[in-house]
């Protein structure tokens, strides 16, 4: 039976480490959305045109690790606002999001626009200075040379332009449940979330 868990919200709120042990918890399998678009945003860089790009993607392209960079979350949130490149992706993550045996989907618009019909839906967020905290220290943990003054005003204008999109815009969605993470470490988010969502899975 199909049963799709909705993980949405903005850069570094936690959905990632949340969303896989989500999936861990309960059985089931996880996409993270991010990458496609993050990996439609590398080829992007790399001369590719987007909805080109965002057609011929194969699984080798979200294997990269060069996929975690600031400059590839940039290229990532800006042709994520593209209707094709959007469009593309779309029927892939439909189809993962009702398989059989459950899945777990995070990103900006799985409760609201790929999978509104998804049993369990979580909006997962945390105060701005805390998100651009985490990723400041999960960047630097990579070695990548930032500073947290980059990291804030990055993760300012990939928020503003994922909200303020026209097509699939980060929002709730009305039936979702919001976790706010600012008070808590990961590992409690994660109690947290699997408290939410037990009642409904039953
Ligand atoms: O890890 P982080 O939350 O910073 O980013 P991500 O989930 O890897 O997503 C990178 C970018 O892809 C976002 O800033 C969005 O612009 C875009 N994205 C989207 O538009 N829709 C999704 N379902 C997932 C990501």
């Amino acid at each position: 039976m199909p049963f799709t868990i909705a993980i949405d919200g903005p850069a570094a709120a936690g959905k990632g480490t949340i969303s896989k042990a989500v999936a861990a918890h309960f059985g089931f399998a996880h996409l993270d959305t991010g990458l496609l678009y993050r990996a439609v945003g590398r080829r992007v860089l790399d001369g590719a045109p987007p909805v080109d790009a965002a057609r011929s993607l194969r699984p080798e392209d979200l294997e990269a690790d060069s996929l975690r960079t600031p400059e590839v979350a940039r290229a990532a949130s800006r042709v994520a606002a593209l209707a094709g490149v959007r469009a593309a992706l779309l029927g892939f993550q439909r189809t993962f999001a009702r398989r059989e045996g459950g899945a777990v989907l995070d990103g900006r618009d799985i409760g609201t626009v790929i999978c509104p019909e998804a049993e369990a839906k979580l909006f997962v967020t945390a105060r701005p200075e805390v998100r651009a905290d985490r990723r400041y220290l999960e960047l630097k943990g990579k070695g990548l040379e930032v500073t947290r003054e980059q990291v804030i005003a990055d993760m300012r204008e990939r928020d503003a332009r994922d909200a303020g999109r026209s097509q699939s815009p980060l929002r709730p969605a009305p039936d979702a449940m919001v976790l706010d993470t600012s008070g808590l470490d990961l590992g409690q988010a994660v109690v947290e979330a699997i408290r939410l969502i037990g009642p409904v899975r039953g």
